[in-house]
C-alpha cells in the first residue's frame, strides 16, 4: 500500500495518541504517505484530513486525548455514509485504513472493508469492554485516575466518618469500578453484571462497622448509576452520613500510563503489519500478553465476562 489513513472514533482514550504515532512511523518507514483523518468517520466523509510526517507525531506519546479529534458519527451508521467514505478514500489515494475506537467503530470499520477499503481497528476505549481483546487502550490510565481520585475523597471521608458512594465510568461493563474498588479497598463495589442488591452493601456496612469501622466507601459503576439514592438509602437505614460522587469525564484524560503506552505503540505497530501485507478486516488484540487479531465479524461477536473471581476477592477481604 501507498497510503493510508488513521483515525480515532468514538470517546477518546489516553494512549490514543501513542497509537496514532506508532501507525504514522511504522507507515512512514515503509515509505507510505500517512494521512491522519480528522474527527473520526466525519472527516473521512467530509475529507477532513492531514498528511502526517515523523516530526508531526512528535510530543504526542505522553498526552491525553486525541491530536485528531474525535467523534461519534451517525452518518457512516448507513451505507450510503459508509459508501462516501469509500469515495473520499478513492480520492485521496488511501488504500487502507486503521481505526481505533471501541466496537462500534469497528462495526462502520467492518462496512467499508466489505465495500473494498481494507480497515484495521485497534481498540481504544477506556471501559475495556470489547470482547475480543484482555486489554483496550486507556483503561489502566482511567482505572489510576479513579483511583486517584477516591483516595482523595477518603481523606474527606475519613475525617467526616462519612459513607462515600462514587461512580465510576464504564458503560454497561464493571471493569473500571471492579479493578478500582478492589484498589481503593471498597466496602462493596455494584456492577451492571450482578444484579444490585443495596440490603447487602448495608449489611457488609454494619458488619464492618461493628468491627470498628467508620468511613466506608462503596463503588458503584455507572451502568448501576443512581449513586445518589444509593447514598440516601445508606444514610436513611445505617444512620451513616452519606455523600455520593460521580467521577465522569476526569477518567477519560490525563497522561497515558506506561501501559497504556506501551500497548498502543504495539498495537499500532501490528496495524500496519497487517495493512502493509495487504490484510484488512481485522481487529488487533492483545490475548495473554501477546499482540494478535481477529477477523472483525469474528471479533464482533465474541463475549467477555468479567472475572468473578476477583469480584469475590474484593468482597472477602473488605473489612
Ligand atoms: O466509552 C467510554 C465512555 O467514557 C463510557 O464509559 C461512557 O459511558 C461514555 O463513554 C460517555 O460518553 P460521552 O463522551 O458521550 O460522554
Amino acid at each position: 500500500m501507498k497510503t493510508i489513513g488513521v483515525l480515532t472514533s468514538g470517546g477518546d482514550a489516553p494512549g490514543m495518541n501513542a497509537a496514532i504515532r506508532s501507525v504514522a512511523r511504522t507507515g512512514l518507514q515503509y515509505g507510505m504517505k500517512v494521512l491522519g483523518v480528522m474527527r473520526g468517520y466525519n472527516g473521512l466523509i467530509n475529507g477532513d484530513m492531514i498528511e502526517l510526517n515523523m516530526r508531526s507525531v512528535s510530543d504526542i506519546i505522553n498526552r491525553g486525548g486525541t491530536m485528531l479529534y474525535t467523534a461519534r458519527c451517525k452518518e457512516f451508521k448507513d451505507m450510503a455514509g459508509v459508501q462516501k467514505a469509500k469515495e473520499t478514500c478513492l480520492k485521496a489515494g488511501i488504500e487502507g485504513l486503521v481505526v481505533i475506537g471501541g466496537d462500534g467503530s469497528f462495526r462502520g470499520a467492518g462496512d467499508l472493508s466489505s465495500i473494498g477499503i481494507p480497515c484495521v481497528g485497534i481498540p481504544g476505549t477506556i471501559d475495556n469492554d470489547i470482547a475480543c481483546t484482555d486489554y483496550t487502550i486507556g483503561y489502566d490510565t482511567a482505572m489510576n485516575t479513579a483511583m486517584d481520585m477516591v483516595d482523595r475523597i477518603r481523606d474527606t471521608a475519613q475525617s467526616h466518618d462519612r459513607c462515600s458512594v462514587v461512580e465510576v465510568m464504564g458503560r454497561n461493563a464493571g471493569y473500571i469500578a471492579l479493578n478500582t474498588g478492589i484498589a481503593v479497598g471498597a466496602s462493596y463495589i455494584l456492577v451492571p453484571e450482578i444484579k444490585p442488591d443495596i440490603d447487602a452493601v448495608i449489611e457488609k456496612i454494619e458488619k464492618s462497622r461493628a468491627l470498628g469501622k467508620k468511613h466506608f466507601i462503596v463503588v458503584v459503576a455507572e451502568g448501576i448509576g443512581h449513586a445518589k439514592e444509593i447514598a440516601q438509602e445508606i444514610e436513611e437505614k445505617t444512620g451513616i452520613e452519606s455523600r455520593e460522587t460521580i467521577l465522569g469525564h476526569v477518567q477519560r484524560g490525563g497522561n497515558p500510563t506506561v501501559t497504556d503506552r506501551v500497548v498502543a505503540s504495539q498495537m499500532g505497530y501490528h496495524a500496519v503489519e497487517l495493512l502493509h501485507q495487504g490484510i484488512g478486516n481485522r481487529v488487533v488484540a492483545q490475548k495473554d500478553g501477546k499482540i494478535v487479531d481477529y477477523d472483525i465479524q469474528e471479533a464482533l461477536k465474541m463475549k467477555k465476562e468479567l472475572p468473578m473471581e476477583l469480584y469475590k476477592v474484593a468482597h472477602d477481604i473488605s473489612f
